[in-house]
């Protein structure tokens, strides 16, 4: 095992999500380096990754945030602001570069996954044809989240998801558009403040009897 059984559960009981970060405090560079190949590590469905990760640290830019986040001032505070946008539109184009980045480090001829290419292709345009291929993408984005949260948790970096915010407005301050994304959940990442009366809270979860259940 190379993380103690109960020390992952005592860093998730540590974590939770952060309502007031202490703006004087950021995340420390080593950590922040890992977390950032935590999300390139994310896995996807057939591997397509169809996601990018804008990192906001300036802190006149992170000043404009709650303005487009419902007024939570986490944006503001944290040292960290991840947007996580999805491809969109997602074409074939995008399978082909997936197929080619494999042939290269696979050191596999492109034909060798030619039947792959089908598969995904495939599958694309279904999910296009039943209009539900941004909800397929923003599905592989949450992951990624997931995987962010625990991560961070793990190092010891305070968070806080956040779907409290104005997508269209996010989209528009990082030109995604123009570069084929569009946001759809942010995460922050910084330091808790000592008063945060959000820490000490109680996590309100359901019974483990009563969502996991052994067959
Ligand atoms: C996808 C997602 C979006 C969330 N959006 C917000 C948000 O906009 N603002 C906020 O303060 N918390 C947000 N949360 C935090 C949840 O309210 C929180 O995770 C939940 O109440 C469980 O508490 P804990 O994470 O502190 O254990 C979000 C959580 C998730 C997973």
């Amino acid at each position: 095992m190379t993380l103690a059984a109960d020390k992952l559960i005592s860093q998730l009981q540590w974590r939770y999500a952060v309502k007031k970060f202490d703006p004087q405090q950021r995340v420390d560079d080593t950590a922040w380096q890992s977390l950032e190949q935590s999300l390139v590590l994310s896995a996807s469905s057939f591997g397509l990754q169809p996601w990018r990760f804008d990192v906001i640290t300036d802190p006149q830019t992170r000043a404009t945030l709650p303005s487009m986040s419902w007024g939570q001032t986490q944006v503001r505070d944290a040292s960290h602001v991840v947007v996580f946008s999805i491809r969109t539109p997602m074409t074939v184009a995008d399978i082909d570069r997936f197929i080619s980045r494999t042939s290269e480090l696979h050191q596999t001829p492109v034909s060798t996954l030619a039947g792959y290419r089908k598969l995904m292709v495939g599958s694309l345009e279904s999910l296009q044809s039943d209009g539900h291929l941004e909800e397929w993408a923003a599905r592989q984005v949450y992951l990624a989240l997931g995987g962010f949260l625990t991560a961070a948790a793990v190092l010891g970096v305070d968070t806080c998801p956040m779907e409290g915010i104005d997508p269209d407005k996010y989209d528009q301050l990082l030109e995604l558009p123009a570069l084929g994304y569009k946001t759809v959940v942010v995460c922050v990442a910084g330091v808790r403040a000592p008063d945060d009366p959000y820490a000490t809270k109680p996590k309100v979860r359901y019974k483990a009897e009563e969502v996991v259940f052994r067959r």
